[in-house]
């Protein structure tokens, strides 16, 4: 028997309840994904994205089909993974620094191991100097960045993000990328990555799932065959920007440097 992939998306539909209607979210949701691969989801705002992820991370029930985890039916969120939510979730009551430790409390690490290991992570999205501060001290993007910190420190098997660079300047967005693409091959860590971004995708994925909407349903998935770091403004990018825009039925003769859908 032929070892399976690390996570499997297999038929999954889901419908939610809304105004007395049962409306179909996702229609027949067939994904793998291998160990340490990137995958980013693309696709239109309310196509489901969220609702994909919030299922392979067992914070949803599929009603048809399901997710396999390491060869695991996944049906509560796990230990291996961790989900970056797209509003940030930080306790406005904690520093950056203790929102960044939360997720190690139950972790083997002693007080000063914990300190340290969220101390590293608050550096790398660029906040060290912010580490006593408040959320409400802090713009949206700090905000953001310190819920990157948060789920990167637990150096999960599985990343899960939804649109975890949407609140960022072009700059500091530039910059996290790296730094994920950085984390990615040294903890050789699985990322699925939610983003209206289509330069976003192209520079972050091993493979882009383009998602269609009502129902939400994969439409395309576009492999991106190509050395990182890339080349933003390479004609291998702007081959694979073309692919994509077609399938949003979005093409102009003058790109612009962005691309956001
Ligand atoms: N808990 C819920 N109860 C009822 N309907 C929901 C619920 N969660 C999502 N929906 C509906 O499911 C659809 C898909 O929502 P979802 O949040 O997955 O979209 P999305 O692709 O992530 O959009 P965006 O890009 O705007 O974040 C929407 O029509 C939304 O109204
Ligand atoms: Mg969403």
């Amino acid at each position: 028997m032929s070892k399976p992939m690390f996570i499997e998306v297999k038929d999954v539909s889901k419908s939610f309840r809304n105004n007395g209607k049962d409306e179909l979210i996702l229609k027949d949701i067939n994904l793998s994904v291998n160990q340490r691969e990137t995958i980013a989801i693309l696709g239109q705002s309310g196509c489901g994205k969220s609702t994909l992820l919030n299922i392979i991370g067992g914070f949803e029930p599929a009603n048809v089909g399901q997710v396999l985890l390491d060869g695991k039916e996944v049906t509560k969120p796990s230990k291996k993974s961790v989900m970056l939510f797209q509003h940030y979730g930080l306790l406005p009551w904690r520093s950056v620094l203790k929102n960044v430790e939360l997720g190690l409390e139950d972790s083997n690490l002693s007080k000063e191991e914990r300190k340290k290991q969220a101390y590293h992570y608050v550096e790398l999205v660029g906040l060290g100097d912010k580490a006593n501060h408040f959320p409400r001290q802090l713009s949206g993007g700090m905000q953001q960045r310190v819920s990157i910190a948060r789920a990167l420190a637990i150096e999960p098997d599985v990343l899960l993000m939804d649109e975890p660079f949407g609140a960022l300047d072009t700059f500091n967005r530039y910059y996290l990328q790296d730094e994920l693409i950085r984390i990615q091959q040294e903890m050789k860590t699985t990322i699925i990555i939610v983003t209206h971004d289509i330069d976003e995708a192209i520079y972050l994925a091993d493979r882009v799932v383009v998602m269609g909407k009502e129902p939400g349903r994969i439409q395309r998935e576009i492999v991106i065959d190509s050395y990182k770091p890339r080349d933003r403004s390479g004609d291998e990018f702007q081959y694979y920007r073309k692919q994509i825009l077609q399938e949003f039925h979005l093409n102009s003769s003058k790109p612009p440097l962005e691309y956001h859908i």
